[in-house]
């Protein structure tokens, strides 16, 4: 059966909300008073952030990369979620904060503001565009070159392989995010796996809270910056060196990520610069 149109599992999807909105909808100081701790007076973020990663095994990289939470849309397009849009008053002024609770996180653009992304486009809450992921042209040899990631180009993930890894651990693409008629490119690794869905199904936690919103049928998402000195890893299955054939390389001086271990990791995130 095409899985195109991807079956309702029937177990709980979203774990979402609008972090804080009852308070900041509110007179009080409280609310503001939070909002102030985690972002500066033009709402650009920045500051210590919590966020869900793909943990860093081996190599320099000091942390893991940032996963995007996504979606899959009645017709089989992935798209990643961007963190709802609020206008809320800080310091006298009208401002713009993009952050919702997703999968028992708060999640926000801070995850990704690190390496420059802070400065791209498609970070900020004014992007012109959609959300769906497309493909690089600079991808792996099986996927297209362009266009929006779709489930049919993946109907084969238990079986896909090439020459890293055994056969089944998951079917990797190249895209990118919000990067349309921009001047920088939000690099993305998808990887389509049965052990994200095994996981979900067989354990329990926070991070299965997690993984449970922000992926979907073995679809997880992942911002393709290493931490270390900020190159686009060659990504999943794309080396043998220490090990790495399973996992994710990043060819500028060896960091390995494991993509099936996802940790809560902490950072302090750059400031969106001000337009
Ligand atoms: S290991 Fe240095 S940039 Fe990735």
């Amino acid at each position: 059966m095409s899985d195109k149109y991807p079956e309702s599992s029937g177990r709980r999807r979203f774990v979402k909300g609008v972090v804080g909105s009852a308070t900041l909808a509110g007179a009080g100081t409280a609310g503001v008073a939070a909002l102030d701790s985690v972002t500066n007076p033009s709402g650009a973020g920045g500051g210590p952030v919590e966020y869900y990663a793909v943990e860093n095994v081996a190599g320099p990289a000091p942390r893991g990369m940032p996963m995007v939470p996504l979606e899959i849309d009645d017709e089989g397009f992935v798209r990643g979620i961007y963190p709802e849009v609020q206008k809320v008053e800080q310091k006298g002024e009208t401002v713009e904060v993009a952050r919702e609770e997703i999968g028992g996180i708060e999640y926000s653009p801070d995850w990704f503001q690190y390496c420059g992304v802070q400065g791209y486009e498609g970070v900020d809450p004014g992007y012109d565009g959609d959300n769906y992921f497309r493909y690089s042209n600079t991808g792996y040899d099986w996927q297209p070159t362009s266009g929006r990631v779709n489930v049919e180009d993946f109907q084969d993930y238990d079986t896909w392989e090439n020459d890293y890894g055994d056969a089944g651990i998951g079917k990797p693409a190249k895209a990118t995010w919000r990067s349309q008629n921009t001047e920088n490119t939000m690099p993305i690794q998808i990887i389509r796996s049965s052990i994200i869905e095994d996981k979900i199904e067989s354990e329990s936690g926070e991070v299965v809270d997690w993984l449970d919103a922000a992926t979907q049928d073995g679809f997880m998402a992942i911002l393709n910056k290493c931490t270390h000195f900020c190159c686009a890893p060659s990504g999943f299955r794309t080396s043998s060196y220490g090990g790495a054939d399973d996992k994710i390389y990043c060819q500028c001086h060896q960091s390995i990520y494991d993509p099936y271990s996802i940790v809560k990791k902490s950072f302090v995130a750059f400031a969106r610069p001000e337009n």
